[in-house]
């Protein structure tokens, strides 16, 4: 497996729910490489710019086989917002795949908690395991306008569960809640999780307390995006780890203990 500097062609960028967005890129040798859980740095924007000086992370969300790689982002910033505008034709620098992917071990049933931008890893993960799996997704927003559609995966036989804050649709009240709810998970069965820090400390309580194996992937700020710059270190419960080299899906245990 190898990482990759490449231009890549920007195929669309359309809004995929309020204040996200997904881009469709033509990225074949990253596409091909990629696996659920590893992500992409994203910039300079235009080739020979400078623009983002820093390029900014992504996790992959679709790597399909016809060479074209997906990513869903929320608008926070000036690079989000600046992707929102990029037209078709126009071109990215993207480096990648990077990191560690799921593991998401045996044949047991997967069952995936995201909470908001956090569904964007567990949606290509959910693709590729949901041939040989069962597959469940608790997924989490704030409102029902924050919900991606997620049309493709319920085709694939994945069953969502859907929580909202404010009850606008799915359950009322947070993921944790509708996961603790479900549960216990049947024997042999995987937890995958990505989101806010808040939303995985309640999922590694709730996996210890069920014995279920848990893998979580972690968001950090990142500047070089390649274990050089020392920029996305944290204190996890093993120790100082690098989440753009030694993650950022990590074992539930390395992260809380
Ligand atoms: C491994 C990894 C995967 C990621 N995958 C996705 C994804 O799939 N979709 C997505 O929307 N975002 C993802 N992110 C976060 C994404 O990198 C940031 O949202 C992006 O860099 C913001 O760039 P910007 O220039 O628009 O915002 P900036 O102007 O750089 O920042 C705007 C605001 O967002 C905050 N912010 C920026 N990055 C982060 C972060 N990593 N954690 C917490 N706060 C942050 C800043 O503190 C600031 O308040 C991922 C991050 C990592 C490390
Ligand atoms: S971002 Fe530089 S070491 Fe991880």
């Amino acid at each position: 497996m190898s990482c990759r500097r490449i231009q890549a062609e920007v195929l669309e960028s359309a809004p995929a729910a309020a204040d996200t967005f997904r881009l469709r890129l033509r990225a074949p040798d990253v596409a091909r490489e990629a696996r659920p859980g590893q992500f992409v740095m994203l910039g300079p924007i235009d080739h020979g710019a400078l623009d983002p000086f820093l390029p900014r992370p992504f996790s992959i969300h679709r790597a399909g086989p016809d060479g074209d790689l997906e990513l869903l982002y929320a608008l926070v910033g000036r690079v989000t917002r600046d992707m929102a505008r990029l037209a078709p034709g126009r071109r990215v620098g993207l480096l990648g795949p990077q990191g560690t992917g799921f593991s998401a071990a045996g044949t047991g049933e997967l069952w995936l908690v995201a909470g908001g931008l956090g569904v964007a890893p567990l949606v290509f993960l959910a693709e590729r395991e949901a041939p040989r799996r069962k597959v469940r997704l608790f997924y989490g927003v704030r409102s029902a306008d924050r919900a991606v559609p997620l049309l493709r995966l319920q085709e694939a036989g994945v069953a969502i569960d859907l929580a909202t804050d404010d009850g606008s649709a799915g359950s009322p009240g947070t993921v944790a809640q509708r996961i603790e709810a479900a549960g216990p998970p049947p024997a042999g069965a995987v937890i995958a999780a990505c989101g806010p820090w808040k939303m995985l400390r309640a999922i590694h309580s709730l996996a210890a307390r069920w014995d279920t194996p848990l893998e979580l992937s972690l968001e950090t700020r990142m500047a070089c995006g390649m274990g050089a710059c020392l920029g996305c270190a944290i204190q996890l419960a093993v120790g100082r780890r690098r989440v753009c080299l030694d993650g950022p899906v990590f074992d539930g245990r390395e992260v809380f203990g």
